[in-house]
C-alpha cells in the first residue's frame, strides 16, 4: 500500500448505489481518494441514488464519473492503473426480476461489465487487490447449511447465474493473469439506503405508510440477513489484507438466520405497527433457504458480523421514516 502521507485511490463501481455508497462513505471518511463510476440506471429511481451519492460524498474526497461501464468511450484502463483498489460493486441486482425480457440487463450489466474492468486490470503493478461484489443467490438451493464456500454452486435465478458467471470471470483472471481478484458472497444486505425493490424496505415503507405488505410464498422461506455496515467492513478488510491468493472466494453472511414471518413479526413490534399482510405465490427463483458458514472470513480475514437483526431494523426503520419525511409533497 501507498504510504500514509499518500491517500490512497480506490475505483468504486456503482457508487451511488445502496451498498457501494455506503462503501464510498466509509472509505473517504477514512482519507482515501475515491473515484466512483455509476451510470445511475433506472432500475429504481435514480434520484435515491443521487441522494446516496450526495450522502457518501459528505463524508471526503470523492469524484463520481457519471458514465457506464459498458460505454466503450470510457477509458477503464486509465481508471484502474491509477487505483490502489478496486471494489466493483456495480450490477443489474434483483433476483424476482430477472426473467424473460430483462436478462440482456443482467448478463451485460453483471458479466459483460465485469470482464471489461478485469481486462483493463491485467497487467497494472500498482493495484493491490479488486473486490468484486457477488451473491448468496449463486448457492441456489444449497447442498447443506451453513453452506461453506466450497460447496458447488447452482444458482436457481438468471440473477444467480449471472453473478456466478462474473465470479468465475474473477478467479479466472486471478489465476491465470494475476489480478488480486476476491469474491465476497454477500447474503441478502439490509440497513439503512437498501434498495426499494429488496424485502425490509418494502415492508417497512408498508408499515409506515398503512399499506398491505405482499408476502410470497407462506413467510417460512429463511434468509441470512447481513446488516450493511458489516458487509462494508469485509470490503475494507479484503482490501487491506496482505496475503490473499488471486480468485479466493468468501462468505459474508449476517449471523442471524430467520423466517420471513419472524422478520415481519419484528418489524411489527419495532414499528409499533399492526401489519396487513396481502399473501401471493412464491416468487420465481426465490430460493428456500440461505445461511452461510464464515469460518473461512473468520480465519483469514478476522471479520465477524457485528449487528443483530432487531438493531440493524431498528435502524433501517429509522432511515425510512426520515426518507418518508423527505418524499412528502
Ligand atoms: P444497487 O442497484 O443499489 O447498486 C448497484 C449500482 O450499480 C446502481 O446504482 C446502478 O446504477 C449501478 N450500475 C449498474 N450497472 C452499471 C454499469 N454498467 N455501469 C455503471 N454503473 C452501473 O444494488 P446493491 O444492492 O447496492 O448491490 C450492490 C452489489 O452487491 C451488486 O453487485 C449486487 O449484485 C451485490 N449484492 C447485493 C446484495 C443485496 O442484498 N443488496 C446481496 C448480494 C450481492
Ligand atoms: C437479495 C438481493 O435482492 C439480491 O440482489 C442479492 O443478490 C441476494 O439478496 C443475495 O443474498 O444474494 P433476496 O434474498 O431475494 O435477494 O432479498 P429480499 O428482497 O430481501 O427478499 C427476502 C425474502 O422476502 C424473499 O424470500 C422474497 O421472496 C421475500 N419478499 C420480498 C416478499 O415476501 N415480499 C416482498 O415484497 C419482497
Amino acid at each position: 500500500m501507498a504510504g500514509s502521507h499518500t491517500p490512497r485511490v480506490a475505483l468504486v463501481t456503482g457508487a451511488a448505489g445502496f451498498i457501494g455508497s455506503s462503501v464510498t462513505r466509509r472509505l473517504a471518511s477514512s482519507g482515501w481518494n475515491v473515484i466512483g463510476i455509476e451510470a445511475f440506471t433506472d432500475y429504481y429511481d435514480p434520484a435515491r441514488k443521487r441522494r446516496n451519492a450526495a450522502w457518501a460524498a459528505e463524508g471526503g474526497d470523492v469524484t463520481i464519473i457519471e458514465r457506464d461501464l459498458l460505454d466503450p468511450q470510457l477509458d477503464l484502463t486509465e481508471l484502474v492503473s491509477s487505483s490502489d483498489v478496486v471494489f466493483h460493486l456495480a450490477a443489474q441486482p434483483g433476483v424476482r426480476a430477472s426473467w424473460g425480457e430483462h436478462f440482456g440487463e443482467y448478463s451485460r450489466r453483471n458479466v459483460d461489465a465485469t470482464q471489461r474492468l478485469l481486462e483493463a486490470a491485467v497487467d497494472v503493478p500498482r493495484l493491490r487487490r479488486f473486490v468484486y461484489a457477488s451473491s448468496s443467490s449463486v448457492y441456489g438451493d444449497a447442498e447443506q447449511y451453513p453452506t461453506g464456500e466450497d460447496d458447488t454452486p447452482a444458482p436457481i435465478s438468471p440473477y444467480g447465474v449471472t453473478k456466478l458467471a462474473a465470479e468465475h470471470l474473477t478467479r479466472l483472471y486471478g489465476r491465470l493473469h494475476g489480478v488480486p481478484t476476491v469474491a465476497l458472497r454477500y447474503f441478502t444486505v439490509y440497513g439503512p439506503r437498501q434498495r426499494p425493490d429488496m424485502a425490509f424496505h418494502r415492508f417497512i415503507r408498508a408499515a409506515l405508510t398503512d399499506q398491505p405488505i405482499s408476502l410470497y410464498g407462506d413467510g417460512s422461506q429463511i434468509r441470512e440477513f447481513t446488516y450493511v455496515d458489516d458487509v462494508v467492513e469485509a470490503n475494507i478488510r479484503a482490501a487491506e489484507a496482505t496475503d490473499i491468493e488471486a480468485g479466493r472466494v468468501y462468505n459474508v453472511s449476517g449471523g442471524t438466520s430467520i423466517s420471513v414471518n419472524d422478520a415481519l413479526d419484528a418489524i411489527a413490534e419495532l414499528s409499533g405497527r399492526t401489519l396487513s399482510i396481502d399473501r401471493r405465490p412464491t416468487a420465481r427463483g426465490d430460493v428456500y433457504r440461505t445461511g452461510g458458514s464464515v469460518n473461512r472470513i473468520r480465519a483469514e480475514l478476522a471479520w465477524a458480523p457485528l449487528v443483530g437483526i432487531r438493531d440493524g431494523l431498528r435502524a433501517e426503520i429509522d432511515w425510512l421514516r426520515a426518507e418518508l419525511r423527505l418524499e412528502e409533497p
